[in-house]
């Protein structure tokens, strides 16, 4: 795990799943019509349990099987996790730095707007995009902590679950560019 400071709260890498972690809030890295998937969404969905699909059915659609258009937000009930709720939000199926990097951007963005909206004090996410959407961890990285450096507002906790060695590397090495440690008080 390692810890840096950002705004008045801290900034959190950790290994693992993040459908294990006790925050105010975890992050879906979902997709549009928002009824469930493979990846994180599917670990969250099992995680929940069946309660987690039909909060989803009742948020409005948008435009058809568009509950969730990609770089916005909407939150849910955790149901069965322990997390209170969960954001679910979408990222873009990576085509090039230009294109994807507005819309990555603008899901964390959304996101963390929804939790200070809500008055939350701790949020994870995962490495959207970084999987079956195929987006570049190092540059999904820079992005991911830009958005939390600038957007944090009220949050306390910001905190990434990262599944895998490789982007758990890459998240470091971004965050020691970017953050400075925090240290812990001697004793
Ligand atoms: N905890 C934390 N991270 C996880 C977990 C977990 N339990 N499981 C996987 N990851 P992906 P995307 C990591 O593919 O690229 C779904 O079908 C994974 O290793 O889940 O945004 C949705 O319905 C990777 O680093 O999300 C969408 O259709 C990261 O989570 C689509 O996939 C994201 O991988 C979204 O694709």
């Amino acid at each position: 795990m390692k810890r840096y400071v950002v705004g008045c709260g801290e900034l959190v890498l950790s290994p693992g799943d993040i459908t294990a972690l006790a925050v105010d809030a975890i992050v879906n890295a979902a997709n549009e019509r928002m009824l469930g998937g493979g990846g994180v969404d599917g670990a969250i969905h099992r995680a929940a349990g069946p309660g987690l699909v039909e909060a989803c059915r009742q948020i409005t659609e948008v435009r058809p099987d568009v509950r969730c258009p990609t770089g916005e937000a909407r939150i849910t009930d955790g149901c069965e996790l322990p997390a209170r709720y969960v954001i679910h939000t979408v990222g873009p199926i990576y085509v090039d730095a230009g294109r994807s990097a507005p819309l990555l951007r603008a899901a964390y963005r959304s996101s963390l707007a929804l939790a200070n909206d809500h008055d939350l004090r701790s949020v994870a996410f995962p490495a959207i995009s970084c999987g079956v959407f195929g987006y570049p961890l190092a540059d999904a990285a820079t992005v991911a902590l830009q958005a939390c450096r600038d957007d944090i507002g009220q949050l306390r906790r910001v905190q990434f679950a990262l599944f895998d060695a490789d982007a758990f590397r890459a998240f470091a090495t971004a965050a020691d560019q970017l953050f400075h440690p925090l240290l812990e008080p001697p004793g």
